[in-house]
């Protein structure tokens, strides 16, 4: 993914967006995460964003509401493409290693208390939200939390691994067990995907 697509909707960034479809199955992250709530994430609450960005750069005046609603959806899509994508079927032991290690090493000092602080995050966030690992422009890594899903793009901050902790990314498995799943969700973790974001 390159920066500009990454970031917070400017001019460029607003045209119609493309459903970006899961590079693997319904079912590829089970047990950890079922088929029936990736294709309710994905197939319509994932969908729905793009379809309400669109819906708003349709709209010819670009007044405060449609801005808003275009801003709520555009920046929805876009943590959610990043979050499927950080996501593969289940491995055993599954860690990072190589170069993406070594900036957590860097960052955070052990794997161990990165793992702690995201996971923290994630518990903590109050109502709908995220926990984001944010790369600055100098490669500096910073665990954070995002509120529903809006700043998504904090000036030259690219989030790298995301995890989703809306009601929704969840509830239907882990009922309101949301540290379950924080916990049982690096599992899936796409650490190739993270490395080559980072
Ligand atoms: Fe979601």
């Amino acid at each position: 993914m390159t920066k500009s697509e990454n970031s917070y909707y400017n001019g460029s960034s607003m045209k119609a967006l493309n459903i970006v479809p899961l590079s693997y199955s319904l079912e590829a992250l089970e047990p950890v995460i079922s088929r029936k709530i990736m294709e309710l994430h994905h197939d319509k609450h994932y969908v729905a964003y793009v379809n309400g960005a669109n819906a708003a750069l349709e709209k010819p005046e670009k007044n405060r509401e449609v801005m808003r609603d275009f801003s709520f959806n555009y920046n929805g899509a876009k943590i959610h493409e990043i979050f499927f994508a950080n996501m593969r079927e289940v491995r055993e032991n599954n860690l990072p290693s190589g170069k993406i290690l070594e900036a957590i090493n860097l960052n955070f000092g052990s794997f161990e208390n990165f793992q702690k602080e995201f996971s923290l995050a994630a518990t903590s966030v109050e109502g709908s939200g995220w926990a984001v690992l944010w790369k600055d422009t100098e490669n500096n890594l910073t665990v954070g939390q995002l509120e529903k899903h809006n700043l998504l793009g904090l000036n030259g901050m690219t989030p790298i691994l995301v995890l989703d902790v809306w009601e929704h990314a969840y509830y239907l498995d882990y009922l309101n067990n949301r540290a379950e799943y924080v916990k049982q969700w690096w599992q899936v973790v796409n650490w190739d995907d993270v490395e080559q974001r980072s």
